[in-house]
């Protein structure tokens, strides 16, 4: 088989996290920022796994065969069947190494097995930033595992992504553990997606690609710590939050409508306008940072409505790119962000799967 590459994208949340975990909508869309799964055959029978961007380069002794994986109950445990002196330590390199043991135990055909392959994943994600990085490993890893065993094929079917889809969940389960398979949706199928907790992921049709500027403040946080913040001002303050949860959700479903509509009338008008709201009602929640202000007064300065998305706390926001603006003005922003210390991404938010 000639050498070939499977890519995905990352994800970024547009509306709705937080008030997500109290069950109102969210809306997630595809980033233009992708990983690039690059496979190419071997003949020694060896599988060497390659990822520059967390320095990993490996090469796995047996994998663990199908019947073993199939055995589990539940993905994360695939660590019991590899040896220990192998992985390393906790961090992105281990979750990549286990991921690609399960994933590559569970999908490869004999005769891959037995020539052996060279997997080298290259990602444009930022780790680790809360924009899906893992996701797009698994889900780039799944198509191009899926494809060598001639399930998925260049026809690209719905049902050939629905098995992706799948197979990548239980990559992001070894990653995660317990996730909501948001990010391995949105990597997968692309565009827009709505979601609320305890269903799946509700595909929004039409097509609306939007420029962004993503911006990694790179000041640490804890999801974990900001959710369990939020939960003591609702404990405090119940009724107050509970109709701030409201009107986030309200602005997550009324966003998911617009993006569900093909002809959205000034779309690009109504946006503006409700990614600057999410971002005050996610201040009024104690989850913005003194970095993520000053990301929103610079990018607010060239026009640039923007707001955090993910947990917050530090972390990444997004702003809007006017459709009809320049590159240079993207490019001015970028270096007054870059001046701060924040890494900014320009990109698109709803392109390909
Ligand atoms: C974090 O990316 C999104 C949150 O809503 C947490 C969650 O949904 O689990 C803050």
């Amino acid at each position: 088989w000639p050498p070939f590459v499977a890519s995905a994208p990352g994800k970024a949340i547009l509306f709705g996290e937080h008030a997500v975990v109290y069950g109102k909508a969210a809306v997630a869309g595809s980033l233009s920022m992708r990983a690039y799964a690059l496979v190419t055959p071997r003949t020694d029978g060896l599988m060497r796994l390659c990822l520059p961007d967390i320095d990993i380069d490996t090469t796995l002794g047996a994998l663990p065969s199908a019947a073993a994986i199939a055995s589990l109950a539940h993905p994360g445990d695939v660590a019991t069947l590899l040896s220990a002196a192998l992985l390393p330590q906790e961090g992105p390199g281990r979750t990549a190494m286990l991921t690609f043991a399960y994933l590559a135990g569970a999908l490869l055909p004999a005769s891959v097995r037995q020539s052996g392959l060279t997997l080298c994943v290259r990602s444009l994600v930022p780790v680790g930033a809360g924009l899906g990085s893992s996701a797009a490993f698994s889900v780039s890893l799944a198509a191009a595992l899926l494809r060598l065993g001639g399930r998925v094929s260049a026809a690209d079917s719905a049902e050939e992504r629905q098995l992706v889809d799948q197979w990548a969940f239980r990559g992001e389960q070894v990653a995660h553990g317990t996730p909501s398979g948001i990010d391995n949706a949105v990597a997968t199928h692309g565009g827009f997606l709505a979601y609320t907790r305890g269903s799946s992921p509700r595909q929004l049709g039409a097509a609306h690609p939007t420029r962004v500027v993503i911006c990694d403040t790179r000041v640490p946080k804890s999801t974990r710590a900001l959710v369990a913040g939020v939960r003591a001002l609702r404990d405090q303050h119940p009724a107050a939050i509970d109709s701030i949860m409201d009107a986030i959700g309200a602005l997550a479903e009324d966003a998911a409508q617009r993006f569900a509509d093909p002809s959205a009338e000034r779309l690009e008008d109504h946006l503006r306008g409700a990614v600057a709201l999410n971002h005050a009602l996610l201040a009024a929640l104690g989850v913005s940072h003194p970095a993520l202000e000053r990301m929103r007064v610079i990018s607010a300065a060239h026009k640039m409505p923007a707001k955090l998305t993910g947990a917050g706390g530090g972390g990444c926001a997004l702003a809007l790119v006017p459709q009809a603006g320049a590159a240079s003005e993207v490019a001015a922003v970028c270096a007054e962000l870059a001046a701060e210390g924040f890494a900014c991404y320009p990109t698109v938010v709803g392109g390909a799967g």
